[in-house]
């Protein structure tokens, strides 16, 4: 599990928190619908897994006639499609829940949390009407169904063998410039801090085909940004073609007309001079490496279960660094793992020091039930935990902002994604910015401007999280494209 997607701190613009916060589900205009049926309101917690999950149900119950509506006010039942990732995640989706019972609303528990406790969570709140489990959101419908009926519905599957394809109706609740593509569901690894497993079921990746067919879609869409997320990504193919095949996949979604594809998860040992070629070559593929590292000394490793523990990173660093001089690199990492000692601790500090990454999430460990590392012997101490984060983030600030100084000058693609209407500040992202978790660029502009288009932007400033620029017209644009800095050139 990344818990870039999940955790207690993080050296990032917007907290994990909020990543990982309840949203209200806010399906593009003109796709609600209204008739006879009854409302049905969503609120979704946990991560962007979770999310597209969302977005199918929502689609599966709009094309089932009825209304869909991010009012809970007048909806008579909502779903919540919950995240069980940590205690801190499966609390606020207790409360959530316990909240909206109080309102007196009939209630379907999906996602993480209903996978987990599975009909106890039925039994223990007599508002819910049904469970539905991470492999089992595709039978919404018949679920609503039978709870009109008057049914009390437990739909979770003891192992999620479920992945949803092109074929799935998809409401998207992000907006209309970004979407985010499931391209496997499960993880195979066996991490000792982590539950997702459990939760999620063991891999399955789609088919290219199915894949590429459903980028299609959202490039008709008018899609622009791309996010390919699973739980691993460099494993991708692994259980259905036998060996890993992330590289021919971007190959193939080379062809959609997708200006930005950006790749979450990427495990180290994925990495391969093969997968390298195809993100320095694909022209779509953002060289945005978002690496779940955890640590980087070999004992921690080992005790997490990350099966590389050998090589430290500094070889893998130096091999992306060769093959993709414009990487732009982020990564997650915790402190405070039982046994984790002052001298590992400090072995992470360098590793930090000399490495310099672009963006980096730092995370107190969190012990869970029913993980191997939460009966490790040599739990750190809270404080200590806490001492080492906040010592991390000390020395990564200065990265960050002298990262993103790097950028002043440049001349950067920015996908525009709103204007303040009455100051007319405008907030975009450029490559280097993943959405939620990363910074913006700041754009003063005084004309409207439609949110969803791409500009041209002189990066003008930086701070430790953002960036500012303005828009440039042609001549500036002719006279940077002779300049090696150019971000998109791809050599
Ligand atoms: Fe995501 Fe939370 Fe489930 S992080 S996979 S919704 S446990």
């Amino acid at each position: 599990m990344d818990p870039t997607i999940s955790g207690k701190a993080v050296l990032a613009r917007k907290s994990m928190h909020q990543n990982q916060s309840q949203s209200k589900i806010t399906p593009e205009k003109g796709q609600l619908d209204s008739n006879s049926k009854p409302s049905v309101a969503f609120t979704h917690l946990g991560c962007e897994k979770n999310r597209i999950d969302t977005e199918h149900m929502l689609g599966l119950l709009k094309q089932a006639g009825y209304k869909v509506s991010s009012n809970k006010a007048d909806a008579a039942v909502v779903v919540v499609n919950t995240c069980s990732f940590i205690q801190d995640a499966r609390e606020e989706s207790v409360r959530t829940l316990v909240e909206l019972a109080n309102e007196g609303k009939e209630l379907i528990i999906a996602g993480c949390l209903a996978q987990h406790f599975k009909g106890e969570l039925l039994e223990s709140l007599p508002e819910a009407k049904a469970i539905v489990g991470t492999g089992d959101y595709q039978h919404i419908v018949e679920v609503l169904q039978k709870v009109e009926a008057g049914e009390r519905v437990n739909k979770v599957s003891t192992t999620p063998s479920f992945v949803g394809d092109e074929n799935l109706p998809r409401l998207r609740t992000t907006n209309q410039a970004v979407a985010y593509l499931k391209v496997a569901e499960g993880c195979d690894y066996k991490c000792s801090f982590c539950i997702i497993p459990k939760l999620r079921g063991i891999q399955r990746s789609r088919p290219i085909e199915s894949i590429v067919a459903e980028a299609q879609q959202l490039a008709l869409q008018g899609v622009k940004e791309l996010i390919l997320i699973s739980q691993i990504t460099t494993n991708y193919g692994l259980d259905l073609y036998g060996k890993p095949c992330l590289a021919e996949l971007l190959r193939a979604l080379g062809e959609v007309p997708i200006p930005w594809i950006r790749i979450h998860y990427a495990y180290p040992t994925g990495l391969t001079s093969e997968v390298l070629d195809a993100y320095r070559e694909v022209p779509n593929v953002l060289p945005y490496l978002d690496l779940p590292l955890q640590h980087s000394h070999p004992e921690v490793l080992k005790a997490m279960n990350r099966p590389w523990q050998k090589t430290i990173t500094s070889d893998l660093m130096s091999r992306i660094r060769d093959q993709l001089p414009d990487a732009i690199l982020r990564t997650s990492l915790i402190v405070g793992f039982p046994g984790e000692t002052e001298m590992h601790f400090d072995h992470l500090a360098s590793f930090i020091e000399e490495q310099r990454f672009d963006h980096v999430g730092i995370f107190t460990f969190s012990s869970e039930e029913g993980t191997a590392a939460s009966s490790l012997p040599n739990h750190v101490p809270p404080a200590i935990a806490l001492a080492r984060k906040d010592k991390l983030m000390a020395l990564q600030q200065p990265i960050s902002a002298a990262c993103n100084s790097s950028w002043i000058g440049r001349t950067v693609d920015v996908l525009i994604e709103k204007q303040n209407p009455q100051t007319g500040e405008v907030l975009g992202r450029c490559a280097r910015f993943a959405p939620e978790v990363d910074g913006e660029v700041h754009l003063e502009q005084s004309k409207k401007i439609e949110a969803g288009t791409m500009e041209p932007v002189l990066i003008t400033g930086a701070d430790l999280y953002d960036l500012t620029g303005e828009i440039v017209g042609a001549k500036h644009m002719v006279t940077n494209l002779k300049s090696p800095l150019r971000e998109n050139s791809k050599n």
